[in-house]
């Protein structure tokens, strides 16, 4: 800003300075043009006054040559005329002219047409009386008769014979002289003598005859002052001068003095001093206008070289910068290969890891579409699920989906636990959902979802395995305190019933042995807990365990009403257990099939070889396990029968379990249920 400031005062100072400079120029110029053309108008009334004076001295010649002449003529008047004209004619012709020729006495004997004899000529005449031969005297009687006279005596051997008077109109002078005169467009030529009487002025006539030094109101009309002409009088031969005009215009003057014997003319030339600075204006004005192009297309030029440079400047500028910029880019091209590098490596780290992880990754977008799942969860999703995959139909339960997609908001990582059905996989699943921010602001979520069915079954054994230790615990104590007093109790039953009672005592008896019994049954069972370690663990052949089993419950009243087929191969596997025990569990789950078909059914008892283990299948086609019973059917003391103690499954999951096996149950309600006892195969 400072800087254009300083400019433009700058442009602004140097405008003055070419203004001033012009208007100094032209001054000076117009000095110029004015001398110059003074120097002209001197040439002019210096031409003026020599022609003036070659006439005057070739008339004072022709006067001197015809009085000689008449001299030796004589003056008698028979053939005067034609003589004198012979000698004057050219002259009479040229300007004109009066001419006379007096005898001794002044009586004319000659005079040019219509020129009159008067009293001035007399005069004249009588100066020539005293005038040596050959002398001619000048007269300038211009405010009387407007005429310049010479006058010469003729003399015939000293003898004054007569006289030769010449008269020229002043008229007829100027005519021929001034008239021509033209000083530029105004200009005009004058004469005065040099006393200062005006002798010719063009424009003013009726001041010819005045005299400057007696000069009255009607002179100082156009003159302030007659300084000028004063000076021009007292100048020498030569000169130039500047007329300061009162009003109207200023004048230059030029001036050239004429000596002829006695009289002293002065011939000015003079024009107004407006006209040459009018003809040199158009020229100043061009002038100027050139200056100040010349200026201008030098500001312009400045202004596009400057604008040019700047453009130059700038380019040369970028050019370094664009430098500057491909070095940072191949720097950062560089970098961001290494990085790269580094990146992809760990990528490569990273997907190693993903697609080591056994459990399925999956990436939803803010509206819960999947925007990517890893090669697990692309092998659980069947063709189908994986159409309409979303994160809120992962699982049906919306309270759940709801937490997971609250991860989103609230910006928490959740996990929760639930049954799930990708269609290719199915069972206990973690879902962990974390939300993911991207770095293009989106708000992705990320949810790991883990299979956890085995891990919850070995949980839920765990747990059973503790209900049954703590139950075997309490069952060793309960067996003994009240096994003792039932077996003596059992005892005097047994006598007294043998004893000679009435029917109602026998009856009462009856029912206690009854009831006894049952207790009886319930402590063995309890007392099975107890029992921690089996007595003979060796390999069996299920076949032979499953048919004594079978032919222990033929005598249950349970079993009368159903079939039993028995489909185990022969050649299956031995299984390491104890006998005992073994046959024990079987009949539990006999009987319970027996005991879910109350109106008859058929009972399978399939037996195969699976991975390395036994499975033993007991399918009946009784009423089923309600879904909401079916978790709790090993609990010790869960039964849904009047009679039932709620021990079977319970004790036979512990035996199964002390051999390294489980039970596995499926059922439908109304159908049937499968009760599949697994056992490694005995390695041989
Ligand atoms: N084959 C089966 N069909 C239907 N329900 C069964 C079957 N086996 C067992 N249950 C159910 O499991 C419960 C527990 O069985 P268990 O432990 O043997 O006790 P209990 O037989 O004394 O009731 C039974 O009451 C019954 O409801
Ligand atoms: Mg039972």
């Amino acid at each position: 800003m400072k800087f254009k400031v300083g400019l433009f005062i700058f442009l602004l100072l140097l405008v003055g300075i070419i203004i001033t400079l012009n208007i100094f120029f032209q001054q000076n110029y117009q000095a110029e043009m004015a001398a110059q053309f003074n120097q002209q108008q001197l040439m002019i009334a210096k031409t003026i006054a020599s022609s003036i004076k070659t006439t005057l001295k070739h008339l004072e010649e022709e006067t001197r040559a015809l009085a000689r002449l008449l001299a030796f003529r004589g003056l008698q008047k028979n053939g005067l005329p034609k003589f004198i004209s012979d000698a004057f004619v050219a002259l009479i012709e040229d300007i004109g002219m009066n001419m006379f020729v007096l005898d001794e006495k002044g009586a004319p004997l000659f005079s040019t047409k219509g020129a009159s004899f008067n009293e001035d000529y007399h005069r004249l005449f009588e100066v020539t009386r005293r005038l040596k031969p050959g002398a001619v005297y000048f007269s300038d009687n211009i405010a009387g008769a407007g005429q310049i006279r010479l006058a010469t005596p003729i003399r015939k051997e000293g003898r004054f014979i007569g006289s030769v008077i010449v008269g020229i109109n002043m008229d007829d002078l100027t005519r021929k002289y001034f008239y021509p005169i033209k000083s530029g467009k105004r200009g005009y030529a004058w004469m005065m003598d040099s006393t200062g009487t005006l002798i010719y002025h063009p424009t003013e006539p009726e001041m010819i005859g005045r005299n400057i030094f007696k000069a009255n109101e009607s002179c100082y009309k156009c003159h302030k002052s007659f300084k000028t002409e004063k000076q021009i009088l007292e100048a020498k031969d030569v000169g130039f001068s500047t007329y300061i005009a009162p009003q109207g215009e200023d004048k230059l003057v030029a001036f050239s003095k004429i000596k002829i014997s006695h009289l002293s003319w002065i011939i000015c030339v003079s024009i107004p001093y407006s006209e040459i600075t009018a003809s040199i204006k158009n020229s100043m004005r061009l002038h100027s206008l050139l200056v100040l192009s010349i200026f201008l297309a030098t500001v312009i030029g400045a202004f596009v070289v400057v604008v040019i440079n700047r453009e130059r400047v700038k380019a040369e500028e970028k050019a370094r910068y664009m430098d500057k910029i491909r070095d940072y880019a191949e720097e950062l091209e560089n970098t961001v290969q290494e990085r790269t590098k580094e990146l992809k490596s760990e990528k490569e780290k990273l997907d190693a890891i993903v697609s080591s992880i056994e459990a399925g990754i999956c990436t939803f977008d803010e509206h819960q579409r999947p925007v990517w799942m890893n090669r697990v969860m692309h092998k659980w999703l069947s063709e189908e699920r994986l159409k309409d995959f979303a994160l809120s139909n992962i699982h049906g339960e919306s309270s759940l989906m709801n937490a997971v997609c609250g991860a989103i908001v609230d910006n928490r990582l959740i996990q929760e636990v639930a049954y799930l059905n990708f269609g290719n996989k199915q069972g206990y699943f973690q879902i962990a959902a974390t939300p993911l921010h991207t770095p293009d602001g989106q708000c992705q979520i990320l949810v790991l979802i883990q299979d956890v069915t085995e891990m919850k079954k070995a949980e839920e054994q765990l747990m059973q395995s503790e209900k049954l230790t703590a139950l075997a615990r309490l069952s060793a104590g309960v067996a003994h305190e009240i096994g003792n007093p039932l077996t003596s109790i059992s005892s005097y039953v047994q006598i007294l019933r043998d004893m000679d009672f009435d029917n109602f005592t026998k009856d009462a008896l009856d029912t206690i042995a009854k009831h006894i019994t049952r207790i009886a049954t319930i402590v063995r069972q309890m007392s099975s807990f107890a029992k921690t370690k089996a007595e003979e663990i060796k390999p069996f052949k299920v076949k032979e365990l499953i048919n004594s089993t079978v032919d222990l419950v033929k005598y249950d009243n349970r079993t009368k009403k159903i079939e039993i087929d028995v489909d185990v191969p022969e050649d299956l596997p031995e299984i390491t257990v104890d006998g005992n025990q073994m046959v024990q569990v079987f009949m539990n789950l006999i009987l319970n099939a027996a005991d879910a078909m109350p109106e008859g059914g058929r009972l399978t008892i399939a037996g195969r070889s699976l991975n390395g283990e036994i499975e033993i299948a007991f399918k009946d086609t009784g009423q089923g396990i309600d879904k909401e019973y079916i978790d709790r059917i090993f609990d010790p003391f869960f039964t849904t029968k009047d009679r039932g103690t709620g021990l079977g499954l319970a004790v036979s999951y512990s035996i199964v379990r002390s051999f390294d096996g489980n039970i596995i149950v499926e059922s439908t309600p109304g159908e049937g249920s499968v009760f599949s006892v697994r056992l490694p195969a005995h390695e041989a």
